[in-house]
């Protein structure tokens, strides 16, 4: 995720190369990750957190208590801390800091690569207005977002985080379906993923109820109501409100450790 939003930030061109340091675990991945990205990077967490003055942190959950004990020295209430790590709360990141430090949680999603992101974002106890409103321009020059109360964050985390897994199963089935009635894969492919890009923007542009776009592509007694009652009749909706449930918990489980 991290690499994804570098890419997204020069591409977008939010930070120049030369505004950006990068840190990752592994010496070899550093000298590969800086080449392709024309950016410097090192396994420094500590000297690359003293020179900057917006620290992004996207480590594993576990990985979050041991990376900033590393940077604490160099955290001061003038830096901006936002973090993506899922299900760290600001208060336990302001209590591993030490220091009043501003805290953002993020929680991106992959599209950000092309643009087509969306983030929710929460802020922390020493977070002002003007450092909401930088974190709000970074992560809107990657897609859309929206601003919850912390206590929202894992819902996010389930619905848009872990999202687009499930809408790449939807159209990775809507493919193979068309497969089954006799599209060739390319073609099916296209035309389950542009559907699914055109019904999304619908819903996006229009601001109609998605049941109201879905009732008028469903002419009475016409092809999309068989469809329908088969989707309906396999649990489409539930097991999704299921999926996003679950992914739910289980950021709220890595949340309470
Ligand atoms: N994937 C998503 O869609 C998504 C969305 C929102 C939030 N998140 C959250 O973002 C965080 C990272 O997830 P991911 O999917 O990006 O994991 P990932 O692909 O495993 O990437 C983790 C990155 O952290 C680096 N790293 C590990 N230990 C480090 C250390 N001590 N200092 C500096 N860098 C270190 C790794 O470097 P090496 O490769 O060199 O080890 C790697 O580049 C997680 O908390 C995840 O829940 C992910």
């Amino acid at each position: 995720m991290g690499g994804i939003l570098v890419q997204a930030f020069l591409k977008q061109q939010i930070f120049s190369t030369d505004q950006i340091l990068a840190t990752v675990g592994h010496a070899d991945r550093a000298n590969v990750l800086s080449a392709q990205w024309g950016v410097e990077v090192s396994t420094d967490n500590l000297s690359a957190a003293r020179r900057a003055d917006i620290i992004l942190l996207g480590v594993k959950p576990f990985q979050v208590p041991d990376l900033i004990k590393t940077i604490q020295p160099a955290l001061t209430p003038s830096k901006l801390l936002i973090s993506f790590a899922t299900a760290v709360k600001t208060a336990a990141i302001e209590e591993f800091s030490g220091v009043e430090i501003p805290v953002i949680r993020a929680m991106p999603n992959t599209p950000s690569m092309l643009g087509a992101g969306i983030s929710g974002l929460c802020r922390g106890r020493y977070v002002q207005d003007h450092h909401m409103q930088l974190a709000s321009d970074i992560f809107e020059a990657i897609g859309r977002t929206v601003i919850v109360d912390e206590k929202h964050m894992e819902a996010v985390t389930g619905l848009s985080a872990s999202g687009p897994a499930y809408i790449y199963i939807i159209i990775e089935a809507l493919a193979e379906a068309g497969v089954k009635v006799g599209l060739p894969r390319d073609t099916a492919t296209l035309l389950a993923a542009q559907t699914t890009f055109g019904a999304a923007k619908m819903v996006l542009e229009t601001g109609y109820h998605p049941a109201l776009l879905k009732d008028a592509v469903t002419t009475p007694a016409g092809c999309t109501i068989d469809g329908i009652l088969e989707l309906e009749e396999g649990g489409l909706r539930v097991t999704l409100i299921k999926a996003v449930m679950r992914a739910t918990q289980r950021a709220k489980e890595l949340a309470a450790g």
